[in-house]
């Protein structure tokens, strides 16, 4: 299969390619030999994708680096915390690094932003290249520079800006993810079918008619366009100044659920995907958008959620909107969609209204 590419050009700053194939991480090789010349690379690897694809991975870098030295992050979340980010550190500068060693980043989100942190704060950045083995990495986290770790006061709160040298992107990784984690991508993927390309939905559908959700070889296209979308509104507006808060379609509803309910009750896709419903409820509502819902609840029996428990603290919900970071002049600006492909940021002023769209959003979940 012919590798899929697509170039990210950060004005002034940096560009980098962003290499999506199948079953060939041996051209991993080629695609570093390119920009890197160091016989040693760091690799921080996910837990998990350790277990799995470990002889896969080290034959593969193997043909590029003579030395490699490897760090295996534990699995989820709680990884993204300055205690790993400490321990990093330190198992970087005890290694012989000098300013060109790459740090090879290879797992989902979590070892992504944490890694792509490490790589960004040693020797005042080191060159970064991405390895994406999630679907939700594929087509967002792994792009568009965004590094961090979780503090006690929120999600994400340390970290910064930090572009890599480049994305490399193999589906096989995905024949050992759980279904879980593909409907966390796929939330994302009808995000960027809702604010981008329509044409999206009609490749899903291509998917799901003919039982092919998790055959890896067959999603290349959808993650390669959702990839392209996610690159162009980033190349547009790197440091999140514009376009790019179009991103979060669906996520400032899913975030007052991610904040208000216990950790863990919900993974990021539900909260994405109940949101996305939201937002359709409050386009029509507050932009007169005439949206029909089943865009977005057509994908319902994929997710086993309910939202029941959030019947009593619908206040709290839109409190919790209130301290989103979009808040703007103290109000809660929403992404809606003026139609589909048109998506479009609302600050609202009359956030009564938001109560109705919340229990609609409950009783539809529930
Ligand atoms: N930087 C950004 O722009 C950005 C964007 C969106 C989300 N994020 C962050 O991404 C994180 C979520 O990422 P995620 O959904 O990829 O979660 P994750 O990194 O926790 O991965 C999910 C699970 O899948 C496992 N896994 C990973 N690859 C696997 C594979 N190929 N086979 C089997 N198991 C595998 C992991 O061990 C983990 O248990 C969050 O911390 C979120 O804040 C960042």
């Amino acid at each position: 299969m012919d590798i899929r590419s697509t170039t990210l050009r950060i004005t002034n700053e940096s560009t980098y390619t962003i290499q999506l194939v199948h079953n060939e991480l041996e051209k991993v090789s080629e695609y570093f030999l390119e920009p890197i010349v160091s016989e040693r690379a760091l690799v921080i690897v996910d837990e998990q994708v350790h277990l799995y694809h470990r002889d896969w991975i080290e034959s593969s870098l193997a043909k590029t680096f003579r030395y490699l030295s490897s760090y295996i992050v534990p699995s989820g979340e709680k990884s993204k915390n300055l205690s790993q980010f400490g321990s990093l550190l330190h198992w970087i500068l005890e290694q012989p690094i000098e300013r060109n060693t790459p740090v090879i980043v290879i797992g989902g989100g979590v070892v992504g932003d944490l890694g792509g942190f490490v790589a960004a704060s040693t020797l005042r950045g080191l060159p970064l290249f991405h390895i994406p083995t999630t679907l939700l990495a594929m087509v967002d986290s792994s792009i568009g520079g965004k590094t961090g770790i979780n503090h006690s006061t929120g999600k994400n709160v340390i970290g910064s800006f930090y572009q890599p040298v480049g994305v490399f992107a193999d589906t096989h990784f995905l024949s050992t993810l759980d279904k879980k984690e593909w409907t966390n991508g796929l939330s994302e993927i009808l995000k960027y079918a809702c604010i981008q390309d329509q044409g999206i939905f009609t490749s899903l559908k291509a998917l799901f008619d003919h039982n092919l959700d998790y055959e890896p070889s067959k999603w290349v296209d959808v993650i390669h366009r959702s990839a392209q979308i996610k690159t162009e509104i980033v190349a547009e507006d790197a440091l999140e100044k514009g376009r790019r808060e179009y991103l979060n379609f669906g996520h400032t509803f899913g975030h007052a659920i991610e904040n208000i309910a216990d950790y863990g009750t919900f993974s990021h896709g539900e909260v994405v995907f109940a949101g996305m419903y939201a937002a359709i409820l409050a386009s029509n509502e507050f932009l007169n958008a005439q949206l029909d819902p089943n865009i977005i609840l057509q994908y319902a029996p994929r997710y086993d959620f309910s939202l029941a428990s959030l019947r009593s603290v619908i206040p709290d919900l839109i409190q919790q909107m209130r301290r989103d970071k979009k808040v703007q002049q103290s109000h809660i600006r929403l992404v809606l969609l003026q139609s589909i492909e048109a998506p479009f940021a609302y600050t609202v002023q009359e956030e009564d209204r938001l109560t109705d769209i919340w229990k609609q959003t409950i009783d539809m979940f529930s």
